[in-house]
């Protein structure tokens, strides 16, 4: 069982936002965030995310530790945690964040980022893993400052918005 309080956390900006566990019932409105988001903001991640895609991540509820980050009632940033279901996956994970662009830049993928680690540690979990672009400096230097290492890189494995391949790095951090 997951718990968390929701917590307030201060942007570098001056602007505040509640960070708490996703429920069932945000589905809507994190559609509402994605559905948002201008094209730089999902440059380097893997668009459309239809309703579809979202209801695939709900569906998978259970396995999830999830975040949102809520700015006046709204969503405005993303952050979880798939929990691999299979027994020779125990304690690994695999990391996902999506901060809407009005967010980026002031904090916020550090403050979720962190405390998605913190409520993973707390469930025993051992691995966490995550699969980046090259290119996208923000979430590389994200990850890097939250403990990740690279562990390899996949050459031209990400077909870009710009029609040329560009590299991705496998980064993971063992919680014990
Ligand atoms: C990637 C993302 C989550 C980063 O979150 P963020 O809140 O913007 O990042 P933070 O403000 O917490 O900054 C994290 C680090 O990145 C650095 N950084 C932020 N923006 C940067 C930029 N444009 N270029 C280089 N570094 C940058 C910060 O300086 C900080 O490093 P520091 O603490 O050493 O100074 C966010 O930009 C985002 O949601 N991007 C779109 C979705 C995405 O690409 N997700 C990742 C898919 S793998």
């Amino acid at each position: 069982m997951r718990c968390m309080e929701e917590q307030t956390a201060a942007l570098k900006d001056g602007r505040e936002v509640k960070i708490r566990l996703v429920a069932v019932e945000d589905k809507e409105q994190l559609l509402a965030m994605f559905s948002s988001m201008s094209e730089s903001a999902v440059r380097w991640g893997m668009p459309p995310y239809t309703r579809d895609r979202i209801e695939r991540w709900f569906a998978a509820f259970k396995d999830m530790i999830g975040l949102v980050a809520l700015h006046s009632d709204r969503i405005v940033g993303w952050c979880s945690i798939y929990m691999q279901p299979h027994p020779r996956r125990k304690g690994i994970g695999e990391l996902g964040i999506y901060l809407h662009q009005d967010f980026h830049g002031v904090g916020l993928g550090t403050t979720m980022t962190d405390l998605v680690l913190e409520l993973a540690k707390q469930q025993s979990m051992h691995r966490i893993y995550l699969e980046v672009v090259e290119d996208n400096k923000p979430a590389v230097r994200l990850y890097v400052r939250s403990g990740f290492s690279a562990e390899g890189r996949l050459r031209d494995a990400y077909f870009g918005d710009d029609d040329q391949y560009h590299n991705t790095i496998i980064m993971a951090k063992l919680l014990k």
